[in-house]
């Protein structure tokens, strides 16, 4: 399990990165336990109902479970979705995250890790995660900001000159296109704006925000405007249900 807050569990979750090609298990695996040692932080998971917005397969459905939650995932890609994996076999509701299919306020923990940057529109799916949850539930969202190191995925840093560009520039080197295309299924999301769309909005306490892959000691660049957009890589945000 990967635990604690310092330089060692960023160095095992970097490590684990390095396989997400070619051993996805491997990666998802260190990820999922992470995630759900965050998530558990702000929430009692044991017997929470838990639902994962973009959760592909189930990456994060044995995580999830060994802590006690009842895991469910809404994944708006069939194949996605349809890609069982050893461990995971979630009940799985394939739908678009900007309009979910649940009840409101029948999950207690929305859980969404590294979609909403491949969302057109982010708010709409935002309120939608902070619609499923109860009142005093929790929605935990983490994403690439798209001026972070990785914020054009395979194809950074070349979208910071043009999404159409950076795609060519990828073909012409792999001699395949990338998987995320800039303006179809990659978004520009920032630090700053998704901050200020959590503080302005009356139905949520932001309760936590912080570089979901750095050490606990790196946490106060997010308040940094301008380096938080270049520094942080992926941000995490915890809100509470009013
Ligand atoms: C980069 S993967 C992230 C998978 C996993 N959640 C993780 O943390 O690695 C993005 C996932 O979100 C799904 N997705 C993208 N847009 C979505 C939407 N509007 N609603 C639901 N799922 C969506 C994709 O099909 C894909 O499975």
């Amino acid at each position: 399990m990967t635990s604690g807050d310092g330089l060692g569990r960023s160095l095992r979750l970097a490590r684990a990165f390095r396989y997400e090609q070619s051993e996805p298990e491997r990666f998802y695996r260190a990820l999922a336990e992470d995630s759900v040692t965050q998530v558990s932080h702000h929430a009692d998971l044991a017997g929470a109902w838990v639902l994962d917005v973009g959760g592909g397969p189930g990456w994060f459905h044995a995580a999830f479970t060994l802590a006690g939650a009842r895991y469910c995932v809404v994944e708006r890609d069939r194949r996605e979705a349809a890609d069982r994996r050893p461990g995971a076999n979630p009940p799985t509701v394939v739908a678009d995250g900007s309009a979910l299919p649940v009840r409101h306020g029948a999950f207690d923990v929305c859980f969404s890790s590294n979609v909403l940057e491949h969302v057109p529109r982010p708010w709409r799916f935002l309120d939608e995660l902070v619609s499923a949850v109860r009142g005093g539930g929790i929605v935990f969202c983490a994403f690439t900001n798209w001026l972070s190191p990785w914020g054009g995925h395979e194809t950074s840093p070349w979208h910071l000159l043009g999404g159409e560009r950076a795609a060519r520039r990828y073909e012409q080197r792999y001699g395949r296109p990338p998987k995320n295309r800039i303006g179809r299924s990659l978004f520009p999301v920032h630090v700053g704006e998704v901050l200020r769309w959590a503080q302005a909005n009356p139905t949520v306490d932001l309760v936590d925000a912080w570089p979901r892959y750095y050490p606990k000691w790196c946490r106060r660049v997010v308040s940094v405007p301008g380096l938080r957009e270049l520094a942080t890589w992926n941000l995490a945000i915890v809100l509470r249900r009013r």
